[in-house]
């Protein structure tokens, strides 16, 4: 039987990032980790718990009672974040979330805590996990690494039209300044920052369909898996 690798995804906020993880998962039998739910997870529990992050204190007694786990779901066809034994994977997709998120991201507690379930997750490799620093930081030693690239102004147009889906209120204007929010707090944060790992193959996607940029990544996985 062939060997199981772990194929890493990072990039920028909507690159596409976990559809192309999704796919590739799907069709190799791999286990898919959205490893940004966790981030936005551990948001959720704070602003509802009413947390204050910027104390050291109450963030490491905060994050002793949270919970997190992934369960595949039949219906959705993809595992689903768990907080606390509640599924909150719609409900941590809000932009409520995504403007908090990466300043909690960017906690050196909380970084620990999701690395140290991330690296749980991997041990028996057969793993697709997308994120920021997967490929720099999580799993330096995966045997697949892509970094996932598009321009601003259509991330921004793919984002606004998922987003206009479940709140057809939000503007395109508040969309743009998140995303942009965010890829500046994610790049230029202490800890982790996202970059492109030295050896990841980049893959720029703005002009290129779903089913182009998936037979590219599965050619690229298929190599890596032969050659283990
Ligand atoms: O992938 P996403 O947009 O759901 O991620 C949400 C936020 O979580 C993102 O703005 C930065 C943070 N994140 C991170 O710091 N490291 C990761 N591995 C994944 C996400």
């Amino acid at each position: 039987m062939a060997k199981k690798i772990i194929i890493t995804i990072d990039g920028w906020s909507s690159a596409g990032k976990s559809t192309l993880a999704k796919q590739l998962a799907r069709e190799l039998g791999y286990v898919y980790v959205d490893s940004g739910a966790m981030y936005r997870a551990v948001t959720l529990y704070f602003l509802r718990n009413h947390i204050d992050w910027t104390d050291k204190t109450e963030v490491q007694n905060a994050l002793k009672d949270i919970q997190l786990d992934f369960r595949f779901n039949e219906m959705s066809g993809s595992s689903e974040i768990h907080l606390n034994d509640e599924n909150v994977e719609y409900l941590i997709r809000d932009l409520v979330i995504a403007e908090k998120v990466s300043e909690i991201a960017s906690i050196k507690e909380v970084r620990a805590f999701a690395v140290t379930q991330q690296h749980k997750l991997g041990t028996k490799k057969g793993i697709v996990m997308d994120g920021r620093d997967i490929g720099t930081v999580v799993f330096p030693h995966a045997e697949l690494k892509i970094f996932m690239v598009a321009d601003s102004a259509v991330r921004v147009e793919r984002r606004f039209k998922e987003m206009y889906k479940k709140k057809p209120n939000v503007t395109i204007e508040e969309i743009r300044d998140n995303i942009q929010m965010r890829d500046y707090m994610d790049s230029h944060r202490e800890i982790s920052p996202l970059k492109k790992a030295d050896d990841a193959i980049e893959l720029d996607n703005t002009s290129l369909t779903e089913d182009e940029q998936f037979q590219k990544a599965l050619s690229w996985a298929k190599e890596r898996i032969k050659s283990q």
